[in-house]
């Protein structure tokens, strides 16, 4: 058993676990048939954050020819502002760099501060605005970031 740290594949057996902490987390919290779907399509990749049975986090992203497209990431709300979240978007990137991606891509709730500031930090810049994007009628603002 692995009981570090360390950041794997996510399996079908996950996740009932992580959608128990996107239902907790996010503030427009994905099914568990988004989960199912995503998991399932084509060019997508779905990574927890793991150690020992304990998931502190996970990532889902798309990966198109030179783009990449961050579905969804959250941290256990115990273990954030702890650098995980870091951890998982570093683990996109630096596989999106190995396949030559050019720029990154993803939407965020307007009122999703903490997930702003977080995607500002890791260098994304916010480019528009998606009117009423979210069921609740939320707007998005869409994020991108440049590979160089
Ligand atoms: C967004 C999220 C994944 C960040 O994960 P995290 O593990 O808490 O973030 P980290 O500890 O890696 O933080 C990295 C940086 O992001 C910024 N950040 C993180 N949380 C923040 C907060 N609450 N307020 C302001 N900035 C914040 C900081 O700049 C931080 O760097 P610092 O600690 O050196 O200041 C996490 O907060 C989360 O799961 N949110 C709910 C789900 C969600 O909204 N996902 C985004 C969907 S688009």
């Amino acid at each position: 058993m692995n009981m570090q740290l360390h950041i794997q594949k996510m399996s079908k057996e996950d996740i009932d676990a992580v959608y128990a902490i996107e239902s907790s987390v996010s503030p427009t919290p994905w099914s568990k048939d988004n989960f199912l779907k995503t998991f399932d399509a084509v060019y997508s990749y779905s990574s927890i954050l793991k150690c020992d049975t304990i998931i502190f986090g996970y990532v889902l992203f798309l990966l198109i020819e030179d783009e990449v497209t961050i579905l969804n990431i959250a941290v256990a709300q115990e273990f954030q502002s702890k650098g995980y979240g870091q951890m998982l978007l570093t683990h996109v990137h630096t596989f999106a760099r190995n396949q030559k991606v050019k720029t990154a891509f993803l939407e965020v709730n307007e009122h999703n501060v903490q997930a702003i500031h977080f995607y500002i930090k890791q260098g994304y810049e916010i480019y528009s605005k998606r009117p009423k994007y979210y069921v609740n009628g939320d707007d998005a603002l869409t994020m991108r970031y440049f590979f160089v």
